[in-house]
């Protein structure tokens, strides 16, 4: 999809600072550091859109941009990052938990996994949890740049097998750019589920 338009929106911590839900909703979560805001930045193509950093636990707060005037984005906190204060992560599952249960907008999480590295209690709690609430999810595999494309394969399989998974999951890399296509294929899909939806430019 040819992006046109971004803006942050803002950041929220709790329901009542959530902006309205005029617009769907795709949310980006993760562990912290797999690299949910390079995801949002190099789909957009915007350098800094949503804030990246090599400091585990740089996104804290629940972020919201907007794409186009059409679709909102969210970049979730990341979770399960020891270093960072308790008192912050104490606060994660409670405010991602809160927002997932209650955006009555979203429409599909993009559960952003690292390729070279098994998922763990976290990920099978999350996917989990998003079965409970219907929620839609799409996996992404990212840092495939770091891998050869024989290793790619290995791994896409393991993961699909180890967490069960019912579709393919998207191979992806901010660095080299592959992959976004298949992202936004697969964000239209869902978007062009909701027929109340002004039609949107393809990929
Ligand atoms: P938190 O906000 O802390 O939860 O992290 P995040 O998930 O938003 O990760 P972020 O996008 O900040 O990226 C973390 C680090 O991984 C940065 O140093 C990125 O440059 C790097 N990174 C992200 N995506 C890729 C990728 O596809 N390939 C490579 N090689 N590095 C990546
Ligand atoms: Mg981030």
């Amino acid at each position: 999809m040819k992006v046109v338009s971004t803006e942050f929106i803002k950041s929220a911590l709790e329901p009542s600072q959530y902006p309205d839900g005029a617009f769907p909703e795709i949310a980006f979560a993760g562990r912290s550091n797999v690299g949910k805001s390079s995801l949002i930045n190099a789909i957009t193509q915007r350098k800094n859109l949503a804030r990246t950093s090599s400091t585990p636990g740089c996104t804290q707060f629940i972020n919201f941009f907007r794409v186009n005037k059409q679709i909102s984005f969210v970049d979730l906190p990341g979770y399960g990052f020891a270093k960072v204060p308790v008192a912050i992560r104490k606060n994660w599952k409670p405010m991602v938990e809160t927002y997932l249960k209650e955006r009555k907008v979203l429409r599909l999480v993009i559960l952003i996994l690292d390729i070279r590295r098994d998922p763990s209690d976290e990920e099978f709690a999350f996917l989990h949890w998003l079965r409970i609430y219907n929620i839609s999810v799409l996996v992404v595999l990212t840092k495939i740049d770091k891998l050869s494309r024989s290793q790619t394969a290995v791994r896409r399989r393991r993961i699909k097998e180890v967490l069960d998974l019912p579709t393919d999951t998207v191979l992806f890399s901010a660095r080299t750019g592959e992959g976004k296509a298949v992202v936004w294929r697969l964000i239209r899909e869902v978007l062009d589920r909701e027929p109340s939806l002004p039609p949107i430019s393809k990929v």
